[in-house]
């Protein structure tokens, strides 16, 4: 048996060579789950002793261990040794350092593969909690801002081109939306959390009278796995979350997006403070909006985490494979994302000024009244094609002449075929507070959204 300090190495004749070892220590990745292994052995180690697998004495032992273990752990006193594969090794090594034979008790009844099924899903639960939380301020943040500018309008967009006016609250609450979708997708994540799989043993369950119920109650589970196959394997909810993940960066994307068009001098509906923009090395002039384009781009990586964990799944036998251990590498640099994506988002938010005189401006110009024009000349009895022609054609000559629809004289009307059309119900207040149905721009409507907003958040 080689003398590296390894917990298997009974089998092997000679030790680990040093291109195969650097590919197969997950430690560097794992070991930030060391407080959930800590809970995690030491709930095991409980149930052993309560079931007489193990003698209290050494339950005691262990747990005392593992608090002296979590301690340095924390402290930044542990120190890793080179035959440490992963954050489980490391612990088991050193508690076996603290406390002699009662440490080498405490893998009876359990495998690595239970084992760090069950740390990943406490890790990820708690994530989950956190990043609930992050959502919401985000959600909180874009409501308030809605709530300022509910009288303020701005061009909506199709095809990037102008298309009909709507409020800026009305906007900004279209995310609102999308972000309370995530967070229903997040508590998914949540309630695929709830069957413990330790007690599953490498693969075929253990041979020892082990309380499953107890160890799952006592991690915060609702129950046990209950297939030791399946147990073991099974990643569903690292995958539910990188979906989240990937749909909420998607939604994050869309605002960056947004955020970096608004604020391009062209556009110039907002100015980014400060303290959520940076300047240029080389352009003293320069104040770009870095935090929005980070958002945009963030996207593609956390689409790619989730396409990694899927495709390592896709196609694996049962049960554990060493395929598995990637997992983590997906799912951490997900959490890593989405943690810093969401506070840097809810700050430029909420510090965001937005140039009302800009889109007030937007909107008086140009033609986005034409379709309730046709609208109105459908209420008089036209067919919508023929209404359509008409104003396609009042535009027409009025964009030729480089004048707005705000500009047609009663002569441009009459060329299009239009009689005694009252231009003011084409201004942008008028066509926005038209649109009264439930989800549209009136200002009835939009408080309305405005309320359910805020009681999809109650309780969050
Ligand atoms: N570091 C491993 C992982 O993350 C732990 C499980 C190892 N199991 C085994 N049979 N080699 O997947």
């Amino acid at each position: 048996m080689p003398d590296d300090g390894r917990l298997w190495g009974g089998r092997f004749a000679s030790s680990q060579a040093e291109a195969f070892d650097r590919l197969n220590v997950s430690l560097p990745i794992d070991r930030r789950m060391w407080p959930q292994d800590i809970r995690c052995s030491r709930a095991h180690a409980r149930m052993l002793g309560a079931v007489g697998v193990i003698s209290s004495e050494d339950a005691a032992q262990i747990d005392a261990g593992l608090e002296q273990v979590r301690g340095e752990l924390e402290s930044g006193g542990f120190e890793f040794a080179p035959g440490d594969e992963d954050i489980h090794t490391a612990i088991e090594r050193r508690l076996t350092e603290i406390v002699g034979d009662a440490g080498q008790r405490l893998h009876t009844a359990r495998s690595r593969n239970d084992q760090v099924a069950t740390d990943v899903l406490i890790y990820l639960r708690e994530r989950c909690d956190a990043q609930g939380l992050l959502l919401r301020d985000l959600v909180l943040v874009l409501i308030g801002r809605a709530e300022e500018h509910l009288g303020t309008l701005l061009p909506g967009l199709t095809h990037q081109q102008h298309a009909q006016p709507v409020r800026l609250a009305h906007h900004l609450l279209a995310y609102v939306w999308m972000l309370v979708r995530d967070r229903e997708r997040l508590l998914a994540v949540l309630d695929a959390c709830r069957e413990c799989p330790l007690g599953a043993g490498a693969l075929a369950g253990v041979s020892f009278p082990i309380d499953r119920e107890m160890t799952a109650r006592e991690l915060g589970f609702s129950r046990p796995a209950p297939n030791s196959l399946d147990a073991v394997s099974s990643r569903d909810a690292l995958v539910d979350y990188l979906h989240f993940a990937a749909q909420l960066g998607v939604h994050l994307s869309r605002l960056g997006a947004e955020i970096v068009l608004w604020a391009s001098d062209d556009v110039g509906f907002v100015q980014l403070d400060d303290s959520f923009a940076s300047g240029s090395s080389m352009l003293p002039h320069k104040k770009n909006p870095d935090a929005a384009e980070l958002a945009r781009a963030k996207a593609h990586r956390l689409a790619a985490d989730y396409s990694g964990l899927a495709g390592t799944i896709s196609g694996l036998p049962l049960a554990y494979n060493k395929d598995l251990q990637e997992d983590k590498a997906y799912l951490f640099d997900a959490v890593d994302t989405v943690e810093l994506l969401l506070p840097a988002t809810t700050g430029m938010v909420s510090t965001l000024e937005f140039q009302t005189d800009r889109m007030r401006a937007a909107v008086e110009g140009g033609f986005l009244g034409a379709t309730d024009l046709a609208d109105a000349l459908v209420g008089g009895g036209w067919t919508f094609r023929r209404a359509h022609g008409a104003v396609g054609a009042l535009v027409k000559a009025l964009a030729d002449d480089g004048r707005g629809l705000a500009d047609a004289t009663p002569t441009d009307f009459a060329a299009a075929g239009i009689e005694g059309f009252d231009v003011t119900l084409l201004g942008p207040e008028a066509v926005v507070e038209s649109k009264k149905a439930a989800g549209g721009t009136s200002r009835a409507a939009v408080s309305a959204q405005l309320e359910a907003a805020r009681s999809a958040v109650e309780g969050w």
